[in-house]
């Protein structure tokens, strides 16, 4: 039947009967897809200048084709591209909008494709400008933790395990051991940009194609490193958006560690940081309450990334060669986890450079909870008792410390004599949580010189990036 006959769709020469409305909305994609319409237009731009290359197209038409693209571009941009979902997808809105634009060379741009090499190519050149936006935002917001970091080297603060006091650490270095994670975060996406950087074009449906085209042609257009290797994967696969969204779920799983943090340190109870007022909100009813809810929000966030990585990991599942129309469902989650990330990377980028430490509030918290009892047993060491007996008469101290309700640093050294006879006036020097980071001075420890020097390795790395 013809397209006089009421099919005038794309496929319209097969078919008898008009696609059912109802049918036509379930399978139509060009509510979310057209925001790869500048993707798929350079794809075009590519794939034409291949053609004419390869004598497919000649120069005339090729020419007509950019000069219709362009007009396609400038009325997306305008807002007055007429989108429909009766054309189905983006790729379909937008080869039909160029042939009612320049006629019949517009009918030969599919030459030699396929929408399932054209999607795969699209989905690659929007996740690599996404990645490349989400790496600046974290780029950023390292840096911000690691100008933090470097201000408040010598800030002690407690250190934590199993959220009970440990040890002082510095405040430069837990800055540091959040850029640490947002570290590999930033491998990690290099890593997925990588393997993704691969041209899928010439793939065509399935099979390849029976044009003489130039596949390494297109993929140097369009800036990958290489054309696909096997058209059958090139248009079936998607794990390179599943990747991505193992990324963004270990990256959001980060925020939400520093989100808990500053949720944590914000509150009344521990007053350790300040944010400023323009980061938080009131509330409705309590007239005294100052919300953390930036980070809380980026908490909550993780839930729907993490959802996103389970729903791609689902739909690939199972999936027989080649393409399947499963596929169009890769891009909503795709797309909301880019949306998400780079939203809480911007936020917490805007917020961190305001975080302000309250040193004197954290110093006491540092020293309470005998936070020093680890040094004092090295102490004992160094002077000759094996680390186990000093380790039970630190707790001996530590017990006298309790009933008296002391610190170590506070007690009289003829108390502390009386646990151990090693111990002389220098005590004090080990006691104090200065003299506690201090002493932790090596790679990786928590001495403000240790840290100063990290953090200025890490400003270095940002900088070769
Ligand atoms: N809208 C489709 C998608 O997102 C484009 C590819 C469709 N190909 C096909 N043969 N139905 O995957």
């Amino acid at each position: 039947m013809s397209q006089q006959d009421g099919n005038d769709s794309l496929w319209g020469g097969r078919f008898s009967e008009a696609t059912d409305s109802f049918v036509q909305r379930f399978t139509a994609s060009v509510s979310f897809d057209q925001r790869m319409a500048a993707q798929d237009i350079r794809g075009s731009l590519a794939h034409a200048a291949m053609l004419e290359a390869s004598g497919v197209l000649t120069a005339d038409e090729h020419q007509a084709i950019r000069d219709g693209l362009a007009t396609v571009q400038q009325e997306i941009d305008a807002g007055t591209f007429p989108w429909s979902i009766e054309r189905e997808d983006v790729h379909m809105n937008i080869e039909a909008r160029l042939t009612a634009l320049i006629g019949d060379a517009g009918k030969k741009l599919h030459t030699g494709r396929s929408r399932n090499d054209q999607v795969a190519t699209d989905i690659r050149l929007y996740l690599r400008d996404a990645i490349d936006a989400i790496a600046a935002e974290l780029t950023r917001l390292q840096r911000g933790l690691v100008e933090l970091a470097s201000t408040h080297a010598a800030t002690v603060m407690p250190g934590f395990t199993h959220l009970q006091g440990a040890q002082p650490v510095t405040f430069g270095h837990h800055m540091l051991a959040w850029n640490e994670m947002l570290e590999r975060d930033h491998g990690r996406l290099q890593d997925c940009r990588q393997r993704m950087n691969v041209c899928p074009l010439g793939a065509a449906a399935l099979a390849g194609t029976t044009f003489p085209i130039d596949r390494a042609m297109t993929a140097a257009a369009l800036e990958f490193d290489a054309p696909t290797r096997n058209s059958l994967d090139s248009v079936s696969d998607r794990d390179f958006a599943i990747e991505f969204s193992a990324f963004a779920a270990l990256l959001i799983t980060h925020l939400s560690r520093m989100s808990e943090e500053l949720v944590l340190w914000t509150s009344a109870q521990f007053r350790f940081v300040e944010l400023p007022d323009r980061f938080c909100t009131g509330s409705s009813i309590m007239p005294q309450k100052k919300n953390p809810d930036v980070p809380e929000l980026v908490r909550g966030k993780t839930g729907r990334v993490n959802g996103h990585l389970m729903a791609l990991l689902t739909l690939m599942k199972s999936q027989p060669l080649a393409y399947n129309k499963d596929n169009q469902e890769d891009k909503e989650p795709l797309f909301d986890a880019v949306d998400t990330v780079l939203d809480c990377l911007r936020a917490f980028a805007d917020m961190v450079p305001h975080i302000q430490p309250r040193a004197d509030v954290l110093r006491v918290a540092a020293a309470a909870g005998f936070a020093t009892a680890t040094d004092l047993a090295d102490y004992l060491v160094r002077k000759g008792l094996p680390f186990r007996d000093a380790h039970e008469v630190v707790g001996n101290a530590v017990a006298a410390g309790v009933e008296r309700n002391e610190d170590l640093a506070d007690m009289p050294l003829e108390l502390l004599q009386g646990f151990s006879d090693l111990i002389e006036e220098d005590v004090f020097s080990v006691l104090t949580v200065e003299g506690s980071v201090a002493a932790r001075d090596h790679l990786g420890g928590t001495a403000p010189t240790q840290v100063a020097e990290a953090a200025r390795q890490a400003a270095a790395r940002l900088d070769a990036r």
